[in-house]
């Protein structure tokens, strides 16, 4: 399943407010898309519809913002059928809602873990149940936005790898279930963004995560948005920017070279060599 045109289309854009879900908007209003974004935060949703406006490619589009805290599912249900009702039925679903509190394990409280599942796991959960019927319908597109940490564990991220290795599991288990209904799948695994999500992610990191994480380098927002809408164009299931691709073939087909580097990094670190 490819997303052929994106002219006319209906993107719903869950955490479109800000960072990677935001620039997404802006990239698929000026190829003609409708978009509706959601997220908690009024104030930011007025903002970035503002810039998406700005950037749509002809008048009469449709743009439009929800307030909605996706862990929440009643809250999810009845927000997503009003979206329906007065914005039109959903062609894609973009998942990018997300946050990462990075820590050592010994300080990360049961509430953050809960707080991480709720997002990453049940959140996009609740808005694709809400949302499939009418993706179904019309032989739609999901995007999950996940991580690099979805597919490896890396030091100070205990409960973000967990949930988002969580996401890639029901992502994946979609894939396969949706596939005969004619809907079409991507997991997006972004490396390391300049977005302001990753701004509230630097102030509390581990320097072992930082070295860690160093190696990766760091990609902007609308860069990373660009990959997602060409994988969406050829229908990849894995869209991996920048140094993500190589990182997931190093993890899948040399596990141990991703392990050595790692541990070397941090050790460095605990040895105050860096
Ligand atoms: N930036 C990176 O380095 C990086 C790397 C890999 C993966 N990612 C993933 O990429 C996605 C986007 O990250 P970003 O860096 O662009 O983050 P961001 O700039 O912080 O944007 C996050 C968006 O999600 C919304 N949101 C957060 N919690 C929500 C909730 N409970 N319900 C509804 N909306 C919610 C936020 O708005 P409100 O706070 O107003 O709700 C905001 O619109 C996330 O899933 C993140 O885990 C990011």
């Amino acid at each position: 399943m490819k997303v052929r045109d994106f002219d006319g289309k209906n993107v719903y854009i869950v955490g479109g407010s800000s960072g990677i879900g935001l620039a997404a908007a802006e990239i698929l209003a000026g190829r003609g898309s409708n978009i509706i974004i959601f997220a908690r935060g009024r104030e930011r949703l007025e903002e970035a519809l503002e810039r998406i406006k700005a950037r749509k490619k002809r008048d009469r589009l449709r743009f439009a913002y929800k307030q909605l805290d996706i862990t929440r599912p009643d809250e999810v249900e009845r927000v997503m059928a009003d979206a329906v009702d007065e914005f039109g039925p959903p062609d894609i679903l973009i998942n990018s809602a997300g946050r990462a509190l990075p820590d050592y394990f010994e300080n990360i409280s049961y509430e953050q873990l809960d707080g991480s599942m709720k997002l990453h796991l049940y959140g996009n959960w609740n808005t694709v149940r809400a949302l499939l019927p009418y993706l179904k319908e019309r032989h739609g597109y999901i995007v999950n936005v996940c991580s690099v940490l979805g597919f490896v564990g890396v030091f100070g991220y205990s409960d973000y790898a967990a949930s988002k290795h969580a996401l890639m599991g029901l992502t994946e288990s979609l894939k396969s279930e949706l596939k005969p209904c004619g809907v079409g799948i991507s997991i997006l695994c972004p490396p390391d963004t300049d977005t302001p999500g990753f701004e509230v992610e630097n102030r509390n990191k581990p320097p072992e995560t930082v070295a860690v994480s160093e190696g990766g380098g760091l990609m902007q927002p609308e860069e990373v948005a660009e990959v997602l809408v060409k994988g969406m164009e050829k229908g990849k299931y894995f869209i991996g920017p920048g140094s993500a691709r190589m990182l997931y073939l190093l993890k899948r087909y040399a596990p141990f070279l991703v392990d050595f580097v790692m541990d070397r990094q941090i050790r460095k670190v605990q040895k105050g060599n860096v």
